[in-house]
């Protein structure tokens, strides 16, 4: 899947952002290794601590229907600039994205697409200490 259309999942999704403490919506769109679309939008909650973000909703989503391998995450805001995921989700996309890309899309300046493996050098491993 080409990573305009992944964007245009993410775009959908950030419609159904629960998100009226912050006025923020994000909605991400994670492909799977095996082409399915998984999507997600930020849901917050008036105890602020237990939002939940656009990114881990379509992790959770996608892990619990049975899909635990990914190649890409698109993820948008309604800044329409350039939104990265936070460092917990880049934590939480990592146990899943082997050598995976996040797409991040600005409404002036169009689609960019990183390595995750850029974005969180050095993750957290719990063997590490072998
Ligand atoms: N948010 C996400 O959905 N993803 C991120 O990577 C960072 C932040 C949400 C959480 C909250 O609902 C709003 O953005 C403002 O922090």
């Amino acid at each position: 899947m080409d990573n305009e259309t992944l964007v245009s999942y993410a775009k959908k999704a950030m419609g159904n952002a629960y998100s009226p403490y912050s006025k923020f919506s994000v909605g991400a769109a994670l492909l799977t290794t095996e082409g399915e679309v998984f999507t997600g939008c930020n849901v917050e909650n008036s105890s602020f601590s237990v939002t939940l973000c656009a990114e881990r909703c379509a992790v959770v989503k996608a892990v619990s229907e049975g899909y635990t391998s990914f190649s890409k995450l698109a993820v948008v805001s309604s800044s329409g600039k350039f939104t990265f995921p936070c460092g917990s989700c880049r934590q939480v996309l990592a146990e899943f994205m082997e050598e995976g890309n996040i797409i991040v899309s600005d409404d002036e300046k169009g689609i960019r697409e990183y390595r995750l493996s850029d974005l969180i050098p050095h993750t957290f491993i719990l063997d590490d200490m072998d």
